[in-house]
């Protein structure tokens, strides 16, 4: 998806170059190809589940739209991304509502639209539900959400399974919650959902979710509840950098020991995993600064538009747009006061000057979803490609004065 033609990188058929002349930086460029073959490749490891995309990643309307014609349905968290969700088309019965504080509009839309389920994040939220669903006068189906009391080994500020999360029903919670929403009136007891965190790589904590889900399975029916359904949460991991990562057909291969004589439906939520490897975003250099022995080079936008570093400490890598012979290391900083605002730290990049731009790549997920006007910068734009061709899916300035004579090629934003 990503090469150097004569030196200048492009995404499928297009300039990355061209691409942040026209329409200039901070700029996220999204694969639409790309997408398609992602969303395929998962597909066929898992060909009998729903796919529901998790929204959070990136609700960018025009991928959701692409996405609602690959028939993937949707995980949303919250009233915009449901709105959202029914406007790219997707059918109700494909959506699944997720969130440890849903508002009462979320929970009443999604009661009036009649989603597929609506994913319990805590026993105290059953009344809340029943209520939502006696209001609009229509049955709300709901799954409960264990919380697996796994430490997954990933970040800590994206694993939320672990004991003492604040996300899920805790284990002793589970019978008693579901004996509840099976004596409340307009509550439609399904399955059961589980999501252990982001970013998993190690085959461990994958299988372990099956394992989880497939104890869970058996003890809700021995209680003498029905189990229709089980929704595996997302959560699978990419290698940004180096790391050893994990395919959708060695998640399948991990859980079919475990799920195979369940005889249940599976929804799953992937999001980084489809959508991550689909976007680079186009930054500009605007100051290079050598100082303390070092070589700052200072870009058109950080933790604003790109918070996952800031965020994580993840790293992403960072390619020239012009490939230069020389090359150095140097450390691409934001534009805003903040001193975490770094993108990275020694990255081997051709001698940098003010003009350059750079790509940071595997940005899709939890980039443009994440970005934020701090330091009263505007949002970047974005950009899709298709084959040979592009088009702008948003822009990236707000109305506003510049002085006589100034355009915002200079590095003004
Ligand atoms: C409930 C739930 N489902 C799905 C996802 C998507 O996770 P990922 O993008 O890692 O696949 C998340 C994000 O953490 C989530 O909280």
């Amino acid at each position: 998806m990503l090469q150097y033609r004569d030196d200048i990188l492009h995404m499928n058929g297009v300039s990355l170059l061209e691409i942040a002349e026209e329409v200039g930086t901070p700029t996220y460029v999204y694969s639409f190809d790309t997408l398609t073959r992602r969303v395929r490749t998962y597909r066929q490891a898992f060909p009998h589940a729903l796919i529901a995309y998790a929204y959070k990643a990136n609700a960018t309307p025009a991928i959701l739209a692409h996405l609602a014609h690959l028939d993937c349905g949707a995980d949303v968290v919250s009233l915009g991304e449901l709105q959202a969700a029914l406007a790219a088309g997707v059918p109700p019965d494909k959506i699944v509502v997720n969130g440890n504080a849903k508002s009462d509009a979320l929970l009443l839309l999604a009661a009036r639209a009649g989603v597929r389920a609506l994913n319990l994040d805590a026993r105290e939220e059953i009344p809340r539900a029943a209520w939502a669903a006696q209001t609009v006068g229509r049955p709300l189906t709901v799954n409960v959400r264990i919380n697996p009391g796994i430490d997954a080994k990933t970040h800590t500020h994206l694993r939320v399974g672990a004991p003492g999360s604040h996300f899920g029903i805790p284990p002793e919670d589970v019978l008693p919650a579901i004996r509840d929403i099976m004596r409340t009136p307009h509550l439609r007891f399904r399955g059961l959902h589980v999501h252990l965190g982001s970013q998993l790589l190690h085959p461990e904590d994958v299988e372990a979710i099956a394992r989880v889900v497939a104890h869970w399975v058996r003890t809700v029916r021995q209680a003498g509840y029905p189990v229709e359904e089980v929704d595996m949460g997302g959560g699978l991991g990419i290698a940004y950098t180096e790391e050893p990562a994990l395919t959708p057909d060695r998640v399948a291969r991990l859980w079919a020991p475990h799920m195979r004589d369940l005889d249940v439906r599976w929804v799953l939520e992937p999001g980084r995993w489809l959508i991550a490897p689909v976007g680079v975003l186009l930054l500009r250099v605007v100051q290079v600064k050598r100082a303390w022995g070092r070589t700052f080079v200072a870009v058109d936008g950080g933790m604003n538009v790109l918070l996952r570093p800031a965020l994580y400490g993840a790293r992403h890598r960072i390619w020239p747009v012009v490939r230069g012979e020389a090359v150095e290391p140097v450390d691409v900083v934001g534009p805003n006061c903040e001193s975490a605002d770094v993108l990275g730290r020694d990255y081997l990049l051709p001698t940098p000057r003010s003009g350059d731009v750079l790509a940071v790549l595997d940005v899709g997920a939890y980039g443009y979803s994440m970005a934020n006007r701090y330091n009263l910068r505007d949002l970047p734009a974005q950009v899709g490609v298709w084959g040979d061709t592009f088009a702008l899916l948003s822009v990236n300035w707000l109305p506003r004065q510049l002085p006589k004579g100034l355009d915002r090629s200079g590095g003004l934003a």
